[in-house]
Formats: C-alpha cells, structure tokens, sequence
C-alpha cells in the first residue's frame, strides 16, 4: 500500500484528504507545519501533498528538502490563487504538479496515483538503462601516461577473473569508468552492473538497499524487495565510497564476500548469490582502520587487487589527450565542427592543477564548446573567474542544517520525555527551555507524550 504524507495546517482539510486517499487505498501520515513535515520525511513515503503556505514557511522548503533526500519522490503542491507564480517555481524546484484551490479531490487522488505510477516506471527504466549501457558500450579510456598505460594493462589483466577490485584515487579520477571498463571487458559482460554509492543513500536505508528486505520488516514495508546484491546477481556489484560504509553494515559485506551469502532485512532465509565486487573509495582506508571506523578484516577482503588511479596533475600527458577527447565528444553532442586547441588554451589547460581531476577538464571543456562559435579554442572564452562556478546547483548548507536540526530536537525531546517519565516541567529544565517553547515543539514535531 502508497504512503502519502499530507501537509497542510488547516486540521479540517487533512481530515478530508486522509478521508479521500484512505477511500482510495492509501495509508497517510499529516503534518500540520513545514518543521513536523521535514521531520516526518522518510524512504517509506510514496508521495507529498503540501499546502504551499503554511506557519511556519512555504511548502516549497519541503519540495527542495525532499528532491535532495529523495530526488524520485513526486511532492504536489496546493496554492490559492494568489500564491499560484509560487506554486510554478514550486515546480521549476522539482515539485511534481501543483492544484489550485478549491479543487476537486478526485483531481487530486488522480494526479497523486499518476506520479506515483510514473516513479515507478522512472524507476525501472533507469535501471534498465544502467544495463543497457553496460551491455553495449565499452567506455573509452583515453591516456597516455605511462601510468595511465599501466592502469590499462592492470584492467585486462583482472577482467577475467573473479578477484575482488578495490579502485583508489581522489574525485573524479574516473574510479567509476575504470570500474566500468572491468566489468565490460570480462566475462560478466552480458549481466548487470549494479552500482550503489554508500554514503548517497541515509545510514537506517542502506542496509535494505544492499540486502532487500522481507514484507513486514518494517512500517511501510508492504512487500518483499531484492537489494542491489540480488540484482546483481551474474554480474558486478561497484560499491562506490565504501571508505564511507557504516561499520554495522561492514560485517554484514564481509560474510557476502566469503561466502556470497545474507539474508534480506527481516528475512531468515539465507540468499546466494554470484557477485563480483568492485569497491572504490576516494579516503586512505588505512587511516580509517586506525580510527576504528572500518574493519580490517573487511579491508583484507577488497583490498585483493587494487588499483591506484594518482590524480591527473601527476599525469600531466594525459591533459590533452583527455582534453581533445572531451572536444570530439561535446562537439558532437552540441552538432558542432570539432575545433582545433589554440597554443595558448593548451598552455593554459597544462597550468592548471586540476583539483577535481578529468571531471572538471571534462565539465571546463563542455562550457567552452557551449560558447564555441570559431574554429578555435582559446583561453579568453571564459573569464578567470569563472573557472571555479562548476558547482553552481550545489545544496546551500541552510537547507542541510534545517532538515537536521530538526530531527536532532525532535530526538532529544522524545530522550528526555523517556527520562522524565513524560514529566514535561521536568524536561524543559532539564533542555533549559521554557515550558511554552517545549509544549510548543511538542505539538509542532507531532510528538506523542503518552
Ligand atoms: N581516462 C578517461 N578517459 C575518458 N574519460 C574519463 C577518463 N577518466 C575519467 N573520465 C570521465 O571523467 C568523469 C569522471 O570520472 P568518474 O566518474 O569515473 O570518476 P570517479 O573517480 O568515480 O569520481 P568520484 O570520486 O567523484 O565519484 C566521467 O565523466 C568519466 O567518463
Ligand atoms: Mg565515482
């Protein structure tokens, strides 16, 4: 069964709507303001209805918060007729749709069932799609270093085989692409890769991810579900960042690295699969290990063939093989001539130190072939400053903190209730607030004091 959360603080109207979508099928949760609905935002929800103004903001905060924890989770927002320019940059920041008030609910169920429905799809095609591009395209490896040389001989070497491959190197050094180029060029080929980036995914959500879970093993579990170790059976598991997996989880990864077995979360039922495993990790795991964040044994176990890729200043012969690659590449895909590399942009892209590696080369040679209109490429295209706004969609860390704060005090709250025996005089000295400001956050969190 879909779980829909509903937002709004006018309590007769979440009535009605919980009333609606019940009737439909659906379970509901509600949230009467922004910081209880930030609060209350979890992997088991299926979709959002939110009023756009509430008391406490505007429901587009909880369009952004959300598409940044759930990028597929479709937020539809209601708006009164004068808020309607905010309803459609509500949209323009990811929200699904928006319904204008006084609407009909069973236009608003429809709508809700629709992108519900279409997250689905989304997700399946995208699945499909990792598989497909697996399948048919072997990726390019462009370099000609001598380490980069190397790094070639070492990829053919171990395609083959079975062996365990952890990848080393800093961001954007093409950890993902060589990881790519493994599975592609052994005998795996056919079946899938399966990629999943630990620290993407929030700590209480991985372990399924990885190991699926049982019907029941939670709320909002309403089915059984395959983890990505299950989808990957036949084929190559790429766990990216695993210098970042929660070390509850480590032991977990360790028996399914030595006897390709687990169970899915709250199942009892032993799986076996056929996975190989390629790990990659931009941190020194040898520095983790001293910090007691990550298991050596785990660390035995991936670190059976590793390969180093050193950072792309190290290699300064690659620069403009990888630059005139990235050319013929946006060239085509704008529909442009492929220009030449004046001396001096050459000169100027050697200068550079290159702190994201072939990524940045790749994304600072898009931007020139966008504003490419010669036969020439030369380093006055672009102004100085410019060459560091890549990041310009980057999450403020306003955002980051509101979200966090507020599951903080929701959690400390609840603590101290426990302790107090849901004494709420005691617990506001203890939290050293006044008694209003916690009745206050009481209500707003959705706190039951029972
Ligand atoms: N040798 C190369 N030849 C062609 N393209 C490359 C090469 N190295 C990297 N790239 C391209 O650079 C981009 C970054 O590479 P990739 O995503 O594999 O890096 P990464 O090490 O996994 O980065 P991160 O640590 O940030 O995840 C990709 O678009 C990739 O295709
Ligand atoms: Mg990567």
């Amino acid at each position: 069964m879909a779980l829909i959360l509903l937002v709004d603080d006018k309590r007769s109207m979440v009535r009605m709507l919980e009333e609606a979508f019940r009737a439909e099928g659906y379970d509901t949760l509600y949230a009467y303001n922004l910081r209880e609905s930030i609060s209350k935002l979890s992997p088991h929800i299926d979709a959002i209805v939110v009023d756009l103004k509430l008391p406490d903001g505007e429901g587009i905060e909880l369009v952004k918060i959300a598409k940044e924890h759930y990028p597929f989770l479709p937020v539809i927002v209601i708006t009164a007729y004068a808020t309607i320019e905010k309803a459609v940059s509500a949209v323009k920041e990811g929200a699904y749709d928006f319904i204008q008030k006084p609407f009909d609910v069973e236009q608003l169920t429809h709508t809700v069932k629709r992108a519900i429905k279409e997250r689905e799809l989304r997700r399946e095609n995208i699945s499909l799609k990792t598989q497909f591009r697996s399948f048919f395209e072997e990726p390019l490896l462009v370099g000609q270093s001598e380490v980069w040389q190397n790094i070639l001989r070492q990829i053919d070497l171990v395609a083959p085989l079975k062996t365990t491959v952890l990848i080393k190197g800093e961001s954007g050094t093409g950890k993902e692409l060589v990881a790519r180029a493994i599975h592609t060029r052994g005998p795996r080929a056919k079946s899938s890769f399966i990629t999943i980036n630990c620290p993407a995914v929030p700590k209480d959500l991985l372990e399924s991810e990885l190991f699926g879970y049982e019907k029941g093993a939670f709320t909002g579990a309403t089915e059984s579900k395959p983890g990505r170790f299950e989808l990957a059976n036949k084929g190559t598991i790429f766990l990216d960042e695993i210098g970042d997996l929660d070390i509850s989880l480590q032991s977990k990864l360790l028996r399914v690295l030595e006897y390709g077995e687990f169970e899915r979360v709250g199942g009892v039922k032993s799986i076996k699969v056929d996975v190989r495993v390629i790990a990659a990790t931009n941190k020194d795991i040898e520095e983790e290990i001293k910090k007691g964040k990550f298991r050596e044994d785990l660390f035995f176990r991936i670190n059976v063939f590793p390969i180093y890729i050193p950072p792309l200043r190290e290699r300064k012969e690659d620069i403009l093989p990888l630059a005139e690659h990235f050319v013929r590449l946006y060239a085509e895909e704008l529909k442009k001539e492929v220009p030449s590399i004046s001396d001096e942009m050459k000169a100027f892209l050697l200068s550079q130190d290159w702190k994201g590696n072939v990524r940045e080369l790749k994304n600072t040679i898009e931007r020139y072939m966008i504003l490419c209109d010669k036969a020439i490429i030369t380093p006055d295209m672009i102004s100085v400053q410019n060459h560091n706004e890549c990041y310009s969609d980057y999450t403020p860390l306003k955002d980051i903190v509101k979200a966090s704060t507020g599951a903080a005090e929701k959690h400390k709250i609840i603590e101290t209730l426990r302790l107090t025996k849901g004494n709420k005089l005691k617990a506001s000295k203890l939290l050293k607030v006044s008694y209003k400001t916690l009745l206050t956050k009481i209500k707003n969190y959705g706190i039951d004091t029972e």
